[in-house]
């Protein structure tokens, strides 16, 4: 972890925003030294068999950070979700802020935007969002300095963002008694998800990580917190010296059971938006099925 710039002394404030209907967890992050901060990987709510959507958990992140006065400079996902629709754009309309995301995101745009047969107005360049990170690219929450590394194979544009001594890993890593995300989706790679977890893995031993999910395996109550050193030492699916080819073997083996999530049809079209709902050719927002397209 050398190459990136690692700051374990700056401990920023975590709040976190669990959401039942997705087992997503959001996160506000913010600069102790100011009232800047960061909405981590927000969620906005579908009732998908009504095709009705509302913002119920957006509102809550909203009131969270309009009533401690804070400024919201960024909208962060770390990755188009599978399994839950973004408020960013919701967000931003109420607070400001930049929407980011990882560059590899154009590689998701195409993968799906053949996927659900989008025409040509639908750009696959990423520019439905405001900033588009790079490995090791660095950003500014008020005084704290953040960054984020590529960590593919859950999906192709999954990255971890590290502020100070708090990352957040998005589905590269559950809880340790998780394991991991699955690496079926289309441009997901069991082995990519490996080499990307020793990477969180080489960052400080007491660096705190949160996870975007948490379905609390085995009855336990939810929990979205852990360290570098606890994922080391206790995760099922990589911890204690798990060989890649275990890895990949049980991560294969496992996806081949799983079914889709209920929200993939979507959360994919809005998240690949950068959250915008699409609309059909009279303007209004409309969602697509592809019959055995996924
Ligand atoms: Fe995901």
């Amino acid at each position: 972890m050398s190459e990136y710039p690692v700051n374990m002394n700056v401990k920023p404030d975590v709040k976190a925003f669990f959401d039942p209907a997705t087992n997503t967890i959001s996160y506000c992050v913010k600069d102790p030294s100011s009232d800047a901060c960061a909405i981590i990987d927000s969620v906005m709510d579908i009732d998908y068999a009504a095709g009705r959507i509302t913002y119920d958990h957006a509102d809550e992140l909203i009131e969270y950070v309009r009533s401690n006065g804070l400024k919201l400079e960024w909208i962060i996902e770390t990755h188009v979700h599978a399994d839950h629709l973004s408020a960013a754009p919701y967000i931003q309309d109420k607070l400001g802020g930049k929407i980011g995301i990882g560059d590899k995101i154009m590689v998701v745009q195409d993968t799906f935007g053949k996927v659900f047969n989008e025409g040509t107005e639908f750009q696959r360049d990423g520019s439905q969002f405001d900033a588009l990170f790079k490995d090791g690219d660095t950003y500014n929450i008020g005084n704290l300095e953040a960054f984020a590394i590529y960590t593919p194979g859950h999906t192709p544009a999954c990255m971890t963002h590290v502020i100070g001594d708090a990352a957040f890993v998005g589905d590269t890593l559950f809880m340790p008694d998780g394991g991991s995300a699955r690496a079926d989706f289309p441009g997901g790679d069991a082995g990519e998800l490996y080499d990307s977890i020793q990477k969180v893995l080489s960052l400080p031993d007491d660096m705190r990580l949160f996870m975007c999910h948490d379905y609390g395996p085995n009855g336990r109550d939810i929990q979205w917190e852990t360290t570098v050193g606890d994922e080391k030492a206790h995760n099922i699916h990589v911890g204690a010296g798990k060989t890649k080819e275990e890895f990949v073997k049980m991560r294969t083996e496992r996806d081949a059971t799983l079914a889709m999530p209920k929200l993939i049809i979507p959360s994919l079209q809005v998240n690949m938006r950068a959250g915008e709902v699409p609309t059909d050719k009279d303007g209004k927002p409309m969602l697509k099925v592809p019959v055995n397209g996924l």
